[in-house]
């Protein structure tokens, strides 16, 4: 079992969530598949996806329960309609909204303390790669982030910046080479293996020649996951 794990981004009304959904939810799979809509569609889809395989996440939320805090979702309110995932530091929050590796290590301890599994994300930039910084880099979100968090209950997504949206995605051979990095990391922090999966520009082409590799625990898939054709390909 692999984690199947779909970003759609800003992406899909309601309506267009519940349709798609519709059309997936009975497919088989031997993967843990777990969608993540948008805010607005996220109550609705609770209620599609009971009953079916298939696990409902969030792709953000606020550190603070409730509060003077205009625009913000709680981790609460998201466990409170059943989502079980949540995606926190993702590098379009980062760039887009001004993330730093701080605030998203309070999002990490505040999701875990409601029960949330976060799935962070890490992953360096096309610049950092090429100047030979890609552990360094990693290894500097992963400390930040997981600073005085002390659940193992957490997922982390290696996504290379570079590899994201662009159709040019790390080789497998690339992936597992940091996924393995990473995987000894977090097993001298929480004494634990934690699953690492990997994300920039998954295809139906290209998802075997991952989830072939012994250090890559699933994928996260963001424009690849937006078509049922191509999602019932994925799963
Ligand atoms: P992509 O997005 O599959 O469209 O590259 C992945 C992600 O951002 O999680």
């Amino acid at each position: 079992m692999k984690f199947i794990i779909a970003n759609w981004k800003m992406n899909k009304t309601v309506h267009e969530s519940l349709d798609f959904v519709k059309k997936v939810s009975r497919a088989k799979t031997r993967h843990k598949v777990v969608i993540c809509p948008p805010f607005t569609s996220l109550n609705s889809l609770a209620s599609a996806l009971k009953g079916t395989n298939m696990l409902l996440g969030a792709q953000n939320m606020f550190h603070q329960d409730s509060g003077p805090y205009t625009g913000e979702i709680s981790p609460s309110m998201l466990k409170s309609i059943g989502c079980d995932y949540v995606i926190l530091g993702h590098s379009e929050r980062r760039i887009h909204f001004q993330e730093n590796n701080e605030m998203i290590c309070l999002k990490v301890k505040a999701a875990q303390r409601h029960g949330l599994v976060p799935i962070l994300c890490v992953g360096e930039t096309l610049s950092e790669r090429r100047n030979g910084n890609t552990f360094d880099a990693v290894a500097r979100q992963l400390s930040l982030c997981l600073s005085s968090v002390k659940g193992p209950n957490i997922l982390v997504a290696y996504e290379p910046v570079w590899a994201i949206g662009t159709g040019n995605n790390a080789t497998p051979e690339q992936a597992s080479e940091v996924h393995s990095f990473i995987k000894l990391q977090l097993k001298k922090r929480f004494g634990k293996d934690i699953p690492v999966i990997y994300g920039g520009s998954v295809s139906p082409s290209t998802i075997k020649s991952f989830l072939s590799e012994k250090s890559i625990d699933g994928v996260l898939v963001g424009s690849a996951s937006l078509e049922t054709g191509t999602f019932l390909k994925l799963i």
